[in-house]
């Protein structure tokens, strides 16, 4: 007997046009398209090729226009300024207008960029919308990254406007924003003509006369703008993330295949209705935000909540439940290591007991690999459905799902269960041949994507080519390797490159070791991911000293840990390093980096039969036990 899932998975196999082009139903379009997967340019495909569309006006205008007016589309919950703001979907169009207004009158256009630096306020989404309703690019940047992070998305991007506001606010720590914007221009070769600022209560941002605009007065002499026709695959946006160097990579989203996608998911993996509030606990900053924060839930007439806080902290570890409890929350997604932080701070969810959360029908975990003590804390104390699903800043939206709209399937912990409908999944050894069930493997995705996931890297196609489809030709390189079992359940274990995951954030390690490089005084360095409780992992850095150097090893750790906070910023969470005399490496001199992570994570290990010399492990040994590290390495190799 074949379930909804099945039929689905299927037919998106064998017959994907047929499949996504039913989808498309859903979606308004101002001219239709020509062909609804265009293979003419393989291996880069496209989707809805021919058509004609608005993201903004199926966002918006079209809910307004179908009698969702009053219904709540935005609430803004703000623990850190003590703030509740609904915003409806006849309100939101009116500031969407406006804003657009605000921007073409800074002489935005179809195609031109727009880089938004915002913290979690609703300007933030308002800002999103108004490029889409242009055709204007926006590329939102994370506020917890540093100026010289900004500078190179000004230099990639070139935005003709950056939209900002004056601070950001971090439990109970004002963030200026300006300075770090301000100094971000200053870096960058390409210079945007001007910016729009939000000015929060909280610090009052300094305005350069004539490139400075104030968003409030800006917005009140704007003449509203109207939604403009797009092709479905145009550029949307652009989101820059870890690549494995110092060079982010820009993904690019299109617009049809992207409503299509988003709108579908929300219905076949989230089941929630129209009407609903769904809530995704990230940030704007990220691929979830963007996703599931602002497009998704919007497209699909849901109220979505932007949370401005922290899962404990702000004021505490009921938080998550308050918000639940006060907005009837649906259906709420984050990260695993939100509910780490809550389980540590409240491990017998007695705060859980004084709120009612009955409106809670499901959970949703990604970002990370949800381990099974963090799934099942959550499974008893919320009582509900809890989905692990597996995705990526460059998808768009999960390849893996419990697709709880189709069929929901009994949750095996540390899977993500199976390949969403649109996924074709495989796993391939290191000779490209299939994987037998339950061996690792490279996990890889046959070409074509299914649409809403990117099409190409912002002004680096070659990149585009080389970090994803030149490896397994024919098929999309996740980077990640893991298995699937006999029951078609697939686990995700472990990421072929340098990227890591602190806190449900993608950081790359390679990008760390080119800032410790750069330190005056580091002759060689190397930076691996360990195993944290909390975060899931966290950076650890090893520097060898150039000779000669005359200041305290103390002193240089100080100053290289700075200089990261610095250079990428706070969320790199780069806080622990140790200087060592030699690094491990085999004989034609890669360092053994992989081996490190072993030893630091008290994990078994084969000597290397390629090591160069042996002795190296036990200084490193040594070294990492004296900042509390490998404590029981000896015994796990014995
Ligand atoms: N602006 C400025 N600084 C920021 C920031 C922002 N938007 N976001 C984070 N930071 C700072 C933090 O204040 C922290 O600074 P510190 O080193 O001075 O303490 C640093 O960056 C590291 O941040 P983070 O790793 O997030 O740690 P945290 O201790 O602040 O919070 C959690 C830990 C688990 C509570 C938090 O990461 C969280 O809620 N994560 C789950 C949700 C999520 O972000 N998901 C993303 C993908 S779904
Ligand atoms: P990002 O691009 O920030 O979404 O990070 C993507 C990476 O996070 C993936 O390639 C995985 O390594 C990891 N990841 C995200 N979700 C999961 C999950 N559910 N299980 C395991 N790993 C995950």
């Amino acid at each position: 007997m074949t379930n909804a899932y099945q039929q689905a998975y299927e037919r998106s196999l064998k017959d994907p046009e047929g499949f996504w082009g039913e989808a498309a139903g859903a979606i308004t379009w101002i001219k239709p398209w020509t062909k609804v997967l265009d293979d003419s340019r393989k291996p880069y495909y496209r989707w809805f090729a021919g058509a004609e569309c608005n993201t903004c006006f199926n966002a918006v205008d079209r809910h307004v226009a179908e009698g969702r007016g009053a219904q709540p589309a935005i609430i803004y919950d703000s623990p850190v300024t003590n703030t509740v703001r609904t915003i409806t979907y006849a309100e939101l169009k009116d500031q969407v207008a406006r804003f657009a207004g605000v921007l073409r009158g800074l002489g935005v256009d179809k195609g031109d960029r727009v880089i938004v630096y915002m913290p979690m306020v609703p300007e933030a989404a308002v800002a999103m919308l108004a490029c889409a309703r242009l055709g204007a690019v926006h590329s939102v940047v994370f506020g917890g990254f540093a100026s010289n992070e900004l500078a190179t998305r000004i230099n990639d991007a070139k935005p003709k406007v950056i939209v900002s506001a004056s601070c950001g606010i971090e439990t109970n720590r004002v963030i200026p924003y300006k300075p770090l914007l301000d100094h971000a221009i200053e870096l960058a070769e390409h210079k945007p003509g001007h910016t729009v600022i939000l000015q929060r209560p909280q610090a009052a941002a300094e305005m350069i006369p004539g490139r400075d605009h104030d968003w409030a007065d800006s917005a009140a002499k704007a003449a509203p703008a109207e939604c403009v026709a797009v092709a479905a695959t145009d550029p949307l946006y652009i989101l820059y993330t870890s690549g494995t160097t110092g060079q982010p990579k820009g993904v690019v989203r299109d617009n049809g295949g992207h409503m299509v996608a988003l709108k579908w998911t929300m219905g076949a993996v989230y089941d929630v209705k129209p009407g609903e509030v769904y809530w995704a606990a990230s940030d704007v900053g990220w691929v979830v935000g963007h996703s599931y924060i602002v497009y998704g839930p919007l497209l699909n007439g849901n109220t979505t909540l932007l949370y401005e806080g922290k899962p404990v902290g702000t004021p505490d570890a009921g938080a998550f439940w308050r918000v639940i409890s006060q907005h009837k929350v649906s259906v709420l997604f984050t990260a695993p290591t939100a509910f780490r932080a809550i389980k540590r701070e409240d491990p017998n969810a007695e705060l859980l007991k004084t709120y009612d959360i009955s409106s809670l029908r499901a959970l949703f975990l990604a970002g990370e690999r949800s381990d099974p003590d963090t799934i099942k804390w959550a499974q008893s104390n919320l009582k509900v459905p809890v989905v692990d699903h597996w995705w990526q800043t460059e998808t768009g939206w999960s390849i893996a799902a419990n697709c709880l709209g189709l069929h929901e399937f009994p949750v095996k912990p540390g899977s993500p269960t199976k390949p969403a409908p649109g996924w074709d999944l495989q796993v391939l050894d290191e000779g490209h041949h299939p994987c037998k069930p339950g061996q690792t493997g490279s996990l890889v995705v046959k070409l074509p994507l299914p649409p809403g996931t990117f099409y190409t890297l912002w002004n680096a196609e070659q990149r585009f080519f080389d970090s994803y489809l030149g490896e397994f030709p024919g098929f999309y390189k996740t980077a990640d390797a893991g298995i699937i079992d006999e029951d078609g359940y697939v686990y995700v274990m472990s990421r072929t490159d340098d990227i890591i995951n602190v806190a449900g954030h993608r950081l790359s390690t390679g990008q760390m070791e080119e800032v410790l490089a750069s330190h005056p005084d580091v002759a060689e360095c190397a930076v691996i991911g360990v195993a944290d409780q909390l975060k899931g992992q966290l950076p650890l850095g090893f520097i060898c000293l150039k000779a000669g150097v005359t200041k305290s090893d103390e002193q240089v750790l100080k100053e290289v840990v700075a200089l990261v906070r610095e250079t990428i910023g706070p969320v790199a969470a780069f806080k622990s390093c140790t200087v060592v005399k030699r690094l491990p490496k085999t004989r034609s001199g890669k360092i053994l980096r992989g081996t490190m992570q072993k030893i630091a994570d008290n994990q078994d290990f084969k000597m290397p039969a390629t090591i160069d010399d042996p002795a190296i492990l036990e200084e490193i040994d040594e070294s990492l036990q004296s900042i509390g590290y490998s404590k029981a390495r000896k015994e796990a190799v014995e």
